[in-house]
C-alpha cells in the first residue's frame, strides 16, 4: 500500500484481515489531504428528506453530464454502509439534539447531506483509522518512505501480453536507502497534485507521485484537465493555502468584491446577499458549483484589479460561527481577522485533481496501450484515480467517500490475488545500483525547477486557459523537463528530485490534455474554445 490517506488506510484495515500489509508514507502516518478536509463527507442518510437519485442528479449536474453513470450510481448506493464502517471505528459524525445526523449543505447539493465534525471532519476520520491500523497486528505503517516506482513483469520483460504489478522501489528518506518491496498486490493510494499549482490547498505530500508512477508503467491516465480550484481560500499574500470550507457558504456565507462591501456597509442593510456579484452569475448565487464561483470571482479580480474578493458571514449568529467553524474561526483570528465581525478576504486555489489514473470499477489500473486489459495486481484509489465519479467537474464532499467506497471495492477485487502469490524471489530483482551517481552540489536548482512550474501552471494553466498559454506552458516545461531528467539519471536521489520527476511529468501531461479538450465543460474553460464556439453559432 502506498499512502496512508483515507483510500490507503481504509483498503488496508480491511486487506489486514487476509494477510500481511504494508503501509509505505512519505511523511508521518496522519500526513495527508484527509487531514485538512473541512466539510465533511457526502451520503444520503435522511430518507424523509433525501434520495438517492437526489444525489446521483447532484453528482451528475455538478459533473456536466460527463461523468460515468454506472459509477455514481454506486458510490452514491454503497455510501451508507461505507459511513457506518467510519462511524464503527470511531469517527463521531455530528448529531443534533434529537439523534440525527447534523447534515450540512454544501454548493450544487440540493439536499443538506454532508456529514463533518465540526470543520475538522478529515482529522477525525485520518485519526481514527490510523488508529484502528496501528492496532492492527496485520497492518504495518513505514513513515518516511517514499515510492520511487513501480515494479512491472512488462518493465522487467518478464511478460509480454500481459502485465502485473510486482511491487516498488521504496525511498527511505532517513538513510537514503532504496529498497525492492515485492507485494501480491500494490495500491497506489498517493492522494492528489495540488502543489503543481503556486496557490493550493493541498499539503506538501499532494505532488502527483502516483499519476507519474502509474504512467512510467503504461497505466492509462484520464481528465486531467479537469483541475477543481476551490473558490475561497484566504487570502495571505503570496502562497495562500487556508481552506475556508464551502460549509461556510452553505450556512449562509456571501461573497462581495471588497466595492460591494464597501456598499452594504453604507447602507445599514442587514441582507448582504443583494449586494453579491455571484446574482450575477447564478441564480444559486454564493452556493453555485465551484466551477462557477471560482471563473466568477476569476473575472472579478480581473475587472477591478484587486487582490482578493470578499466572504461575509459576520450577519449570523456569532456563536453558532465559533462553535461550527472552530478551526477557521481561530486560523482567521490569528491573522488579525474576526469572521464573527470583519469579511474574510479569499481567492481561490488548486484543491482538487478531478482526474487520474484511468481505473476500472473494481479500482484496477487499466493499460494506456490497450484499455480493454488491466495491469495485474495493481489499484489505484482516492483522489489519485480517475474512477468517472466526477465527470467535468466533482460535486463538493464526493471525495472522501469516492476514497472509502472503491477502496472497499478493490478490497474484495485484489483477494484473487493471495490465492496466486507473486512468484518472483527477491534475489532475481534487479536492484538500485546507487554507485553510478554523484552527489548533487546545488540542491537549491530543484527548488528553483520546482517553483518555476509552479507558477507557470499557475499563470498559464490556470482557471482560463488559451491556446496561447498553453503553447506557451509545454514550451517551457519541456524545457525544464530536459533539465530535471538530466538531474535525475546522474545525482544522487533525494526527496525533492523524486517529487520534482513527477511534478514535471504530470504538469506536462496536465497541458497536454488541455490542449486536447476542445469543448468547455465543468472546470475546464479555454477562452479559444468560446471564441470558436461563437464564431460557429
Ligand atoms: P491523501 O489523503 O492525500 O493521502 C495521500 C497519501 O499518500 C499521504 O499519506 C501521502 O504522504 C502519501 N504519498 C504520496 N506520495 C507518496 C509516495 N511517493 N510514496 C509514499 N507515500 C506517498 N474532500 C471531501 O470529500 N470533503 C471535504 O470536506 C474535503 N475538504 C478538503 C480540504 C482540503 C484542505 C483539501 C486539501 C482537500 C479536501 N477534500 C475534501 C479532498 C479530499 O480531502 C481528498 O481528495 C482526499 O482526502 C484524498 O484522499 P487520499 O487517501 O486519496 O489521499
Ligand atoms: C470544503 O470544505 O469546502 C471542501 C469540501 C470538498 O473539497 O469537498
Amino acid at each position: 500500500m502506498i499512502g496512508s490517506g483515507i483510500a490507503g488506510l481504509s483498503f488496508a484495515l480491511k486487506a489486514g484481515n487476509h494477510g500481511t500489509v504494508t503501509v509505505v508514507t512519505k511523511k508521518s502516518s496522519v500526513e495527508s489531504s484527509t487531514n485538512y478536509a473541512q466539510g465533511g463527507i457526502a451520503a444520503v442518510m435522511d430518507f424523509e428528506r433525501d434520495s438517492f437519485e437526489s444525489h446521483i442528479k447532484d453528482t451528475l449536474e455538478a459533473g456536466g453530464y460527463l461523468n460515468d453513470l454506472d459509477v455514481v450510481e454506486i458510490v452514491v448506493k454503497e455510501a451508507p454502509e461505507r459511513i457506518k464502517e467510519l462511524i464503527d471505528i470511531g469517527v463521531e459524525f455530528e448529531k443534533r439534539e434529537n439523534g440525527s445526523f447534523d447534515l450540512a449543505m454544501e454548493g450544487g447539493h440540493s439536499q443538506r447531506r454532508i456529514l463533518h465534525v465540526a470543520d475538522l471532519t478529515g482529522a477525525a476520520i485520518e485519526r481514527a483509522l490510523v488508529d484502528a491500523c496501528e492496532k492492527h497486528p496485520n497492518v504495518t505503517i513505514i513513515e518516511n518512505a517514499m515510492a520511487i516506482d513501480l515494479i512491472t513483469a512488462r518493465k522487467l520483460k518478464l511478460k509480454t501480453d500481459e502485465d502485473e504489478c510486482l511491487g516498488a522501489y521504496i525511498f527511505d528518506k532517513k538513510s537514503g536507502e532504496i529498497s525492492t518491496y515485492l507485494a501480491n498486490v500494490t495500491v497506489l493510494a498517493t492522494g492528489g497534485c495540488g502543489q503543481i499549482y503556486l496557490n493550493t490547498t493541498n499539503p506538501s505530500i499532494s505532488t502527483g507521485d502516483g499519476i507519474a508512477m502509474a504512467y512510467r508503467v503504461g497505466a492509462k491516465v484520464r481528465d486531467l484537465e479537469f483541475v477543481q480550484f476551490h473558490p475561497t481560500v484566504l487570502y495571505t499574500g503570496e502562497k495562500s493555502s487556508f481552506l475556508i470550507s464551502e460549509a461556510v457558504r452553505g450556512e449562509g456565507g456571501v461573497l462581495m468584491t471588497i466595492s460591494e462591501y464597501e456598499e452594504f456597509l453604507k447602507s445599514g442593510e442587514k441582507d448582504p446577499t443583494k449586494f453579491s456579484f455571484m446574482r450575477k452569475y447564478d441564480e444559486r448565487g454564493s452556493l453555485a458549483t465551484r466551477d462557477i464561483v471560482a471563473r466568477a470571482i476569476d473575472r472579478e479580480l480581473k475587472k477591478s484589479g484587486d487582490r482578493y474578493v470578499y466572504l461575509y458571514i459576520a450577519h449570523l449568529d456569532p456563536e453558532h460561527i465559533k462553535e461550527r467553524f472552530p478551526n477557521i474561526y481561530n486560523t482567521c483570528l490569528s491573522y488579525g481577522i474576526d469572521i464573527t465581525k470583519d469579511p474574510i478576504p479569499v481567492v481561490p486555489a488548486a484543491h482538487y485533481m478531478v482526474g487520474g489514473i484511468a481505473v476500472n470499477k473494481n479500482g484496477q489500473v487499466i493499460r494506456r496501450d490497450n484499455p480493454n486489459q488491466v495491469i495485474n495486481r495493481l489499484y489505484a484509489i482516492g483522489e489519485v484515480a480517475c474512477t468517472g465519479l466526477h465527470g467535468a467537474n466533482r460535486l463538493a464532499s464526493n471525495s472522501l467517500l469516492e476514497s472509502v467506497v472503491f477502496a472497499h471495492r478493490s478490497y474484495v477485487d485484489s483477494l484473487k490475488y493471495l490465492e496466486n502469490p507473486v512468484k518472483i524471489p527477491l534475489e532475481e530483482m534487479p536492484l538500485w545500483d546507487a554507485t553510478k551517481y554523484k552527489p548533487i552540489d546545488e540542491k537549491v536548482f530543484l527548488k528553483h525547477d520546482f517553483d518555476e512550474i509552479r507558477r507557470i501552471m499557475w499563470n498559464y494553466v490556470g482557471i482560463v486557459r488559451s491556446n496561447e498559454r498553453l503553447q506557451r506552458a509545454i514550451r517551457r516545461l519541456n524545457l525544464l523537463e530536459e533539465d530535471i531528467s538530466h538531474y535525475y539519471w546522474n545525482y544522487i536521489l533525494n526527496e525533492d528530485l523524486i517529487e520534482l520527476r513527477n511534478v514535471i511529468l504530470v504538469a506536462r501531461l496536465i497541458v497536454e490534455a488541455s490542449m486536447e479538450r476542445k469543448q468547455n465543460i465543468g472546470l475546464f474553460y479555454n477562452i479559444d474554445n468560446e471564441k470558436r464556439e461563437k464564431q460557429s453559432n
